[in-house]
């Protein structure tokens, strides 16, 4: 047996305890109305975490420039100081309003990369994606129109059209593209928020989602494209300016709005690390459950290096949690 490399560390298992904890913590305002707090309660979670995770971490897509976020702001330096310098995208909560009214699909979730290993999506909030699972992942086009995409999708999976569901935000800026989709055959599944749950379930087997078409956060763009990279699917983005005010931010920026980013653009790392914990019930995880003595989460882990996938199962014993973090969870 010729072993070519030694196993090294999966600093996504770290990682996933700082999205199992800001599960936790957000799990607590589960369906109380309140976006602002159950928000502050992940964040706190999950920096406190990661500040213990041997790394020397920047965040790179965190929670916004540092005068409005005093917590995992963009450029904040994370970690002990020691192991590998990273870059991470952070989401103590993907789906705020998810939570805050008890729907499904809201998780926690953080992607890293090595150092310039994401891309940089500068002052665009929203982007276009189109995003397929390993079988159709030369038969997508953002440039080309989404009854062509659902066409060469279809053919790529040995689907007709009308087996194809595809994942679209239930937004008034898609009502053009939702009749698009509907014209072609293809079955529209709506959801109100959580376009990164939506990109790994268009990824991931048996989820019920073969594609997702539309326009979403960018920040959460790149966060799904770190998995969907890992996970050998099909991805591409552009940025979809929703004011003049956005659009000139971005020419001024030199980002060009018409131009298609391929999946290496989005993501060039192969070195790459994923973790996202489901705090409400979604397509691949479960919301955190209460047990008896014990909070249960249940999460997916994804090494980009290896290609390797991994859904956990924690039981987390709240008293003693409790007693070592105050009243967090
Ligand atoms: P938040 O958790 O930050 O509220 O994001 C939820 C979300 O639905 C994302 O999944 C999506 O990319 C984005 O908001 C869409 O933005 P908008 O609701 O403004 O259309």
């Amino acid at each position: 047996m010729t072993v070519t490399e030694r196993p090294t560390r999966n600093l996504s298992l770290d990682l996933l305890r700082g999205t199992e904890a800001a599960a936790l913590a957000a799990a607590r305002w589960v369906g109380l109305g309140n976006k602002e707090e159950g928000d502050q309660a992940a964040v706190d979670a999950m920096r406190l975490l990661l500040s213990t995770v041997p790394m020397r971490a920047r965040v790179v897509i965190g929670e916004g420039e540092k005068d409005q976020a005093p917590m995992l702001y963009n450029g904040e330096e994370l970690g002990t100081g020691e192991g590998p310098e990273v870059d991470l995208a952070v989401d103590p909560i993907e789906g705020t309003r998810l939570v805050a009214y008890g729907r499904g699909g809201a998780i926690s979730v953080i992607a890293a990369a090595e150092r310039g290993g994401l891309f940089n999506p500068g002052p665009g909030f929203y982007a276009a994606k189109l995003v397929v699972g390993p079988a159709a992942r030369e038969a997508i086009d953002l440039a080309a129109s989404p009854e062509e995409n659902l066409k060469e999708i279809a053919r790529a999976l040995g689907k007709r059209v009308q087996e194809l569901t595809v994942f679209v935000l239930d937004k008034p800026r898609h009502a053009r593209l939702i009749e698009q989709i509907r014209h072609a055959g293809a079955r529209v599944s709506l959801h109100t928020d959580g376009d990164v749950g939506g990109a790994l379930a268009a990824v991931l087997p048996d989820t019920g989602i073969d594609v997702l078409m539309g326009t979403g956060g960018t920040p959460e763009g790149v966060i799904a494209a770190v998995a969907v990279k890992a996970l050998g699917g099909g991805m591409q983005m552009r940025l979809d300016p929703q004011s003049e005010e956005e659009r000139w931010a971005l020419v001024n920026s030199g980002y060009d709005p018409q131009r298609v980013y391929s999946l290496e653009e989005l993501c060039p790392s192969q070195d790459t690390h994923f973790a996202a914990t489901g705090i409400t019930d979604g397509q691949f995880v479960r919301g955190v459950r209460y047990r008896g003595a014990y909070a249960i989460t249940h999460s997916l882990v994804i090494r980009g290096h290896t290609g390797t996938l991994r859904y956990i199962e924690s039981y987390h014993r709240l008293e003693k949690l409790r007693a070592i973090s105050g009243e967090l969870y």
